[in-house]
């Protein structure tokens, strides 16, 4: 895997955007990921220093902007499952300004694909001002926060040149999980006897490669859907609203459709307003528990006119569903239920004309406040 990351790393070859090749090259990085933290026994490879000062705090503060903060909720239920850890998961420009610490040993992870976040960093120098201990997840070895924080974990998953972040947000869910097996080993919870990081990785870059594969079925159902509408919403619940979220960021930030990520039963408190003759609403279901209020939740924005889209895990599917999305780990389908979304933005931004690698207004890392 390494040979394919470094050759194809900084060209575009064939793609017509480096946003479709770091969408490729995800099933990539999930082996990669494996390849740099499983050792010759199939343990976990990491500093033994970090996972005993994880496993001994009593909160993890994740701290992180935008797509990073999107796959801090995404791993958050995991890491608390598994842990048994409390999770916080916090916007560093909201959190900086007063970081009410209601812990006595609190751990921060910094997620941040460039490891150049302004609003991040200003967290990150207070979290060291303070005496706490702190990890970076990033992709970028030896950036500012990588260099600031106690402990560093690269996400090996290659440059990502397209503003839009695409491999960094799942490769920092993957990280996160590998993380969490070896802090749940050292604490022997129950969870952790029946969760293997790597094992469901490999199932979940299959199924991401069975994602990418709809290319041209999704390119089809932008322009079905969502060629000409100015606004649209993502819904879910638990993990899949999480989803919707980061799904919502993709779409506005790169075909500039006013898009936003919704709890699902959160419609009918004010926003179900907004529905008209249609609005494109995507419901995420992949939990069975959550799957039929989702669907209630469908029918009443499709009685007031908008077009629904379901995208569902293949045992939950009903007939008339348009995505079908493999079955991988309950606290992992953010990894396969993206992959989708994150092709749907593309092709919405492409099908505009837009520069899909360069979206107006936006830089690649935010390093002002
Ligand atoms: C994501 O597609 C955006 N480019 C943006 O929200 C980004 O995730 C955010 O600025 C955080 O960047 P970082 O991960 O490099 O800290």
């Amino acid at each position: 895997y390494q040979a394919q990351l470094d050759a194809s790393d900084i060209e575009k070859g064939t793609y017509p955007f480096y946003m479709l090749k770091e969408i490729d090259e995800q099933p990539t990085v999930m082996r990669k990921l494996t390849q740099e933290y499983r050792d010759e026994y199939g343990n976990v490879n990491i500093d033994s220093q970090l996972v005993n000062e994880v496993a001994a705090s009593d909160r993890i503060y994740i701290i992180a902007c935008g797509t990073s903060y999107n796959a801090g909720w995404a791993a958050k239920s995991l890491i608390e499952s598994v842990t048994q850890i409390p999770v916080e998961v916090q916007l560093s420009s909201e959190f900086g300004y007063n970081m009410p610490l209601l812990s006595e040993k609190p751990f921060f992870i910094f997620l941040t694909q460039s490891g150049e976040t302004a609003d991040s960093r200003q967290v990150l120098v207070q979290t060291n001002q303070l005496g706490f201990p702190s990890l970076t997840i990033t992709n970028v070895a030896g950036s500012t926060l990588s260099r600031e924080a106690k402990y560093t974990l690269l996400l090996h998953a290659g440059p990502e040149i397209a503003v839009a972040s695409t491999k960094a947000y799942t490769a920092q869910i993957a990280m996160l999980a590998i993380l969490t097996q070896a802090v749940g080993e050292l604490k022997n919870s129950e969870a952790s006897l029946s969760f293997d990081a790597f094992h469901e990785l490999s199932i979940i870059a299959t199924g991401m490669e069975a994602m990418v594969d709809e290319k041209d079925y999704l390119s089809n159902l932008v322009k079905q859907y969502l060629s000409t509408t100015r606004n649209a919403f993502y819904i879910g619940r638990g993990n899949d609203y999480f989803v919707a979220s980061e799904a919502a960021l993709k779409l506005k930030e790169i075909s500039y459709v006013q898009a936003e990520g919704f709890a699902a039963g959160e419609l009918k408190h004010g926003t179900i307003a907004l529905i008209e003759e249609g609005t494109p609403v995507l419901g995420i279901i992949t939990e069975e528990k959550t799957g039929p209020h989702t669907r209630g939740n469908l029918k009443e924005v499709e009685s007031r006119g908008a077009n629904t889209i379901v995208l569902v895990t293949e045992d939950l599917a009903r007939p008339g569903d348009q995505v079908i999305l493999p079955k991988v780990h309950p606290l992992l389908t953010s990894l396969v239920a993206v992959i989708p979304t994150q092709l749907i933005a593309y092709y919405a931004s492409m099908q505009r004309g837009y520069d899909v690698d360069k979206p107006r207004n936006l830089a690649k890392s935010v390093t002002v406040e």
